[in-house]
């Protein structure tokens, strides 16, 4: 029905339009080409710079005069507004009010989850189960569709080797290949089987490009990468979104090698559309464009807009920028008719794809199918969050098989984030709710029942230091969330000393306040905060067995706490499931599986650790006197935990590394196998791990990148075959011409169950 109606909108739009060639049939609207060129010559050049815009629902523009903007033609989309109501009004706007009614399309950041919040996305890495992040991605659809939402902002595939950058917590961590395969997985959710189902959401891809690099963590800081690095290391999972079919992508705040990315016509033509092909639409970060000036590189508003829209950004998200200067730019000749019609064909393509022109209202439904609550309990996916959370979480220590835990006896559970319920969540939380996310101390006393008596104390607030409580909550939320215990450090230690003596086992939940881990905070030290480092060494004392759940965005250093825990959890934030899913974990209904995504540095001094680093003429060899090798001398030289590691509640043997052949051929493959077997008494699974290392090549390689990695279940005592096939795509690389290639010669392949302890077998390819 919908569809008739629109195409007989399209017909009476050709019929009445100004600039209509009289006699001619318009286009079928399944011509895409056909049906886009049409619409296009009849759009005056105001509508067609008005497509362009994409305006932040919330911002400075009261919605009646959005809805008048938008009638106007002034008004391309919008983000942030998340139920049918909301965009409802807006969608008509623009179908019955706009002279050519082209829909408008409708964004957000579902970055991992909408209305159930699913693990941040470094605790989805950690799970290395691309179904599950498929998963993840899909509900969120699911759900974000249903509230009238076209497009998410998400996957963020920045890499990211410094854990001090905030925004670490919502990416996919440290290594090219795992982070590619995650936004391939991510994208399929999104987009399910097509973007223009009613159930899909277009997928934008960000930030474009190098954003997780930028300098020494600190957020919008500048970005100086070598082209080989970037080819190689940086570049590929916005690539790898790009071919898995992300019809957006979103630009990066901040410059590269001197340019930034919002007026960067290497990055946004020569590579991503001449050399990527990308088709779909481009958009500039949050007031990127004007942001030009403060780069310095446009001496105000007018220039900044020329040197974007000529780059190649097709709308400006959140400020009026375009709509202001580009007529007055294209009267001038500075801006050709071709450069905005090029922007625009992009923005209308973008919206054909996620169906909108075949029906505006394919995701905002009719009044009568609204949802009387959008919040109502009916609309989450519980278990789908709670699976996910249980296989994103990482065993860090287990010193005396201090965990599982048995229901029994008196538990101990202490930490300013035991029974925070917003920080559950994680930033970029959607239209996420605090109040039905689950605590941990709510999901133990789910897990124990009567089985077992609880004991709770607060102990610590994340941070003595109320200058960062007032800097985390000046942030965007709705009201303050950082809320402080008034009663002095001391007392609330005691009160966690009094009830942590009571019982046979502490549980201590710390790490960072959710706001810690995200966009504009940046750390200058990576550590635990020190209030709750005095918490941790009160509780050691006590001398009960001690478990640490730590909540946080980014790796923290934690050479410390490795000493004191008896048993370490890295939980990251696990969303509106969160505290059954760790309870599951902690009680043994689960058997942690999760790898880390990112090294854990020993200490702030040590950043960067990633494990994928080039060779050097000196390095540092363990067991071998440190002098005049790179390292520093007063810490030990590797990370804490590498990538790759995680433990299991049982223990996983691997046999040495089998190669079917010695020799590889030009085009052909070789096998490469090891055994993996369950050593222990308890079902588990471990994530195999492919390595390659180019013995020597014409440029400097790294020490091993993952190539390949399977996720594999074991019953206790039974071992299984891993084969990987090893082909020459997965030694080649972009040498210092940025040629694509393998070369002949020795590689090694190693295999293992983190990055750090591999097997290794050599092979040569000819
Ligand atoms: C962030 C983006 C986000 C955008 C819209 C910006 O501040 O950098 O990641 O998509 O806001 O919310």
């Amino acid at each position: 029905m919908k569809h008739l109606f629109v195409l007989g909108l399209v017909a009476s739009i050709a019929c009445h339009s100004v600039q209509a060639q009289s006699s001619s049939t318009p286009p079928s609207i399944n011509d895409k080409s056909a049906f886009i060129t049409d619409l296009m010559s009849r759009m005056t050049l105001d509508e067609k710079i008005g497509q362009l815009r994409l305006i932040s629902i919330g911002g400075d523009m009261p919605l009646t005069r959005l809805a008048d903007e938008i009638a106007a033609g002034r008004v391309g989309g919008t983000f942030n507004s998340v139920t049918r109501k909301d965009n409802r009004p807006l969608q008509d706007a623009a179908i019955q009010r706009s002279r050519l009614k082209i829909p408008m399309s409708f964004a957000y950041d579902v970055v991992h989850g909408h209305r159930t919040i699913f693990p941040i996305p470094l605790g989805l890495a950690s799970s290395w189960d691309m179904d599950a992040i498929t998963l993840t991605m899909r509900t969120a659809a699911i759900e974000a569709s249903s509230d009238a939402v076209d497009m998410s902002f998400a996957p963020m595939v920045d890499i990211s080797r410094d854990p001090r950058w905030g925004r670490t917590s919502e990416g996919f961590g440290e290594d090219p290949y795992l982070v590619s395969a995650a936004a391939r997985a991510a994208v399929k959710g999104f987009q399910g089987t097509s973007p223009k189902n009613a159930d899909s959401v277009m997928s934008a891809v960000k930030h474009f490009a190098l954003y997780g690099a930028v300098e020494g963590g600190r957020d919008y800081a500048t970005v100086d990468m070598s082209p080989m690095r970037m080819y190689q290391e940086y570049l590929p999972p916005y690539k790898a979104a790009i071919d898995a079919g992300s019809g957006g992508v979103m630009v990066a705040l901040n410059s590269i090698n001197g340019v930034p990315a919002s007026s960067n016509t290497w990055l946004l033509q020569d590579l991503l559309r001449k050399d990527w092909g990308f088709k779909g639409v481009t958009f500039s970060d949050h007031g990127a464009i004007v942001e030009l000036i403060r780069h310095g590189v446009a001496k105000d508003e007018r220039e900044a807009a020329k040197l974007a829209i000529k780059a190649g950004i097709d709308m400006s998200m959140a400020d009026e920028v375009y709509l202001k200067e580009l007529p007055g730019l294209v009267k001038s000749g500075e801006v050709s008719d071709k450069e905005i019609d090029n922007a625009v064909r992009e923005v209308l393509s973008t919206k054909y794809d996620m169906g909108l022109f075949h029906d505006p209202y394919r995701r905002i439904g009719k009044p009568a199918d609204d949802p009387a609550d959008v919040n109502a309990e009916s609309r989450l996916h519980r278990a789908e969050t709670r699976d996910v959370a249980r296989k994103s979480m990482v065993l860090l220590e287990n010193r005396k098989q201090t965990l599982p835990l048995k229901k029994a006896g008196t538990i101990a559970l202490v930490g300013p984030l035991a029974d925070a319920k917003i920080d559950m969540m994680g930033s970029w939380s959607a239209a996420g709710v605090a109040a039905q996310s689950v605590t941990l101390r709510e999901g133990m006393r789910n897990a124990l029942g009567d089985k077992a008596r609880l004991v709770y104390a607060r102990g610590a607030n994340v941070t003595t230091d109320e200058k960062i409580v007032e800097y985390l909550n000046f942030m965007n939320w709705d009201k303050p969330e950082v809320t402080q215990d008034k009663r002095t450090p001391a007392a609330m230690i005691a009160e966690a000393v009094k009830v942590s003596k009571q019982a046979d086992v502490v549980v201590l939940a710390v790490g960072e306040s959710r706001g810690m881990s995200h966009e504009s905070s940046s750390r200058v030290t990576i550590d635990l905060p020190p209030g709750q480092r005095e918490l941790l060494t009160a509780l050691k004392a006590t001398g009960k067995p001690l478990v640490l759940v730590l909540m946080n965005g980014r790796p923290l250093a934690l050479a410390r706490e490795q000493k004191e825990a008896d048993a370490i959890l890295e939980t990251w934030y696990t969303g509106t499931e969160g505290g059954n899913a760790i309870s599951d974990v902690l009680f043994g209904d689960y058997n942690p599986s999760g790898k880390l995504p990112i090294s854990f540095p020993r200490s702030t001094g040590q950043i960067p650790t990633y494990y994928n680093k080039p060779r050097l003429g000196r390095p540092f060899t363990e067991g071998k006197p440190g002098n005049y090798t790179s390292q520093y001398f007063e810490e030990v030289t590797a990370p804490l935990y590498p990538f790759g590691y995680g433990l299991s509640y049982t223990d996983f043997s691997l046999s040495d590394v089998t190669l079917s052949s010695p020799t590889m051929k030009r085009g052909g493959k070789i096998d490469a196998s090891v055994t993996v077997k369950n050593t222990g008494k308890r079902a588990g699974e471990t994530v195999v791990q492919l390595y390659i290392q180019d013995v020597a090549a014409s440029v400097v390689r790294p020490v091993k990148e993952l190539k390949d990695f399977r996720k594999v279940m074991l019953q206790p005592g039974e071992e299984k075959v891993v084969r990987f096939t090893v082909d020459e795509d997965k030694l080649k690389f972009f040498n210092a011409q940025l040629k694509y290639a393998a070369e002949a010669g020795e590689f090694n392949v190693q295999i293992g169950l983190d990055s750090a302890a591999v097997k290794q077998q050599g092979f040569e390819l000819q």
